[in-house]
């Protein structure tokens, strides 16, 4: 009897839990998480996810807007996951992108970015890329994000955290910092989440009631 290789040998429990739900990369759970803790999503909604493959978060995006809602899935890399009709995919650079073809959606009602930059092992220069590719999610957010609209950005944790949050505050009227529990304990990756794009865009001053929650002790 030939015995049959078990494709999932070798993953790690949480990326074998998100192969078998369909999903191709465990990064599927954080975005639940934070879908749970913030309810980003409803059927009919506009999306848009930048640094998008292997294509876990966009299948998550997809299947909570449904067939009315439209999914926008940008990466540098291509992505050989299959989608429903509702998800259109781009390979490209989202700081080259131009701006109709990344706006084929807009306005949206979320701004995804998970992008991480390729990891040199020097955690200044990867920390400063990171921040340099979450701060162009949010300028994409701000600019392509309908009033009252909801950005979550993927950061790693650094000295320049706080900048972010302050640019994050600018534009959104409450700011979150998740790091979802499927988060690999080794990572200093954490989520902002700016809920409630300001009508005007234009907000020069950090808002009085704008809050920044920390949700990442527990
Ligand atoms: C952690 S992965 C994203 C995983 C994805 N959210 C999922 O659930 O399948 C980060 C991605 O960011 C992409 N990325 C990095 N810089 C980018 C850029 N300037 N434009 C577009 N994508 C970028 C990388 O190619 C990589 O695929």
């Amino acid at each position: 009897m030939t015995r049959r290789r078990n494709p999932y040998a070798g993953q790690d429990p949480a990326t074998r839990e998100a192969k078998a739900r369909g999903y191709p990369a465990r990064s599927v759970f954080k975005l639940q998480e934070i879908d749970r803790r913030t309810q980003l999503f409803r059927p009919g909604l506009h999306v848009l996810d930048l640094g998008a493959a292997p294509g876990s978060w966009s299948l998550y995006a997809s299947q909570k807007v449904g067939a009315r809602g439209r999914v926008l899935a940008i990466d540098l890399q291509p992505i050989e996951q299959r989608f429903e009709p509702n998800v259109v995919v781009l390979q490209g650079d989202a700081f080259d992108l131009e701006s109709d073809r990344l706006g084929q959606f807009a306005p949206y009602d979320v701004v995804l970015s998970d992008m991480a930059p390729r990891t040199s092992g020097v955690k200044f220069q990867d920390q400063s890329a990171s921040l340099e590719l979450y701060l162009r999610a949010l300028e994409v957010a701000a600019t392509l994000g309908k009033p009252r609209s909801y950005f979550v950005g993927k950061l790693f944790m650094g000295p320049d955290f706080d900048t972010a949050v302050r640019a994050t505050k600018v534009h959104y009227s409450k700011t979150r910092v998740i790091r979802p529990e499927g988060t690999r304990s080794v990572s200093k990756e954490v989520f902002l989440v700016g809920m409630g794009l300001r009508r005007s865009n234009d907000g020069e001053n950090e808002p009085q009631d704008g809050r920044t929650e920390r949700v990442t002790d527990r």
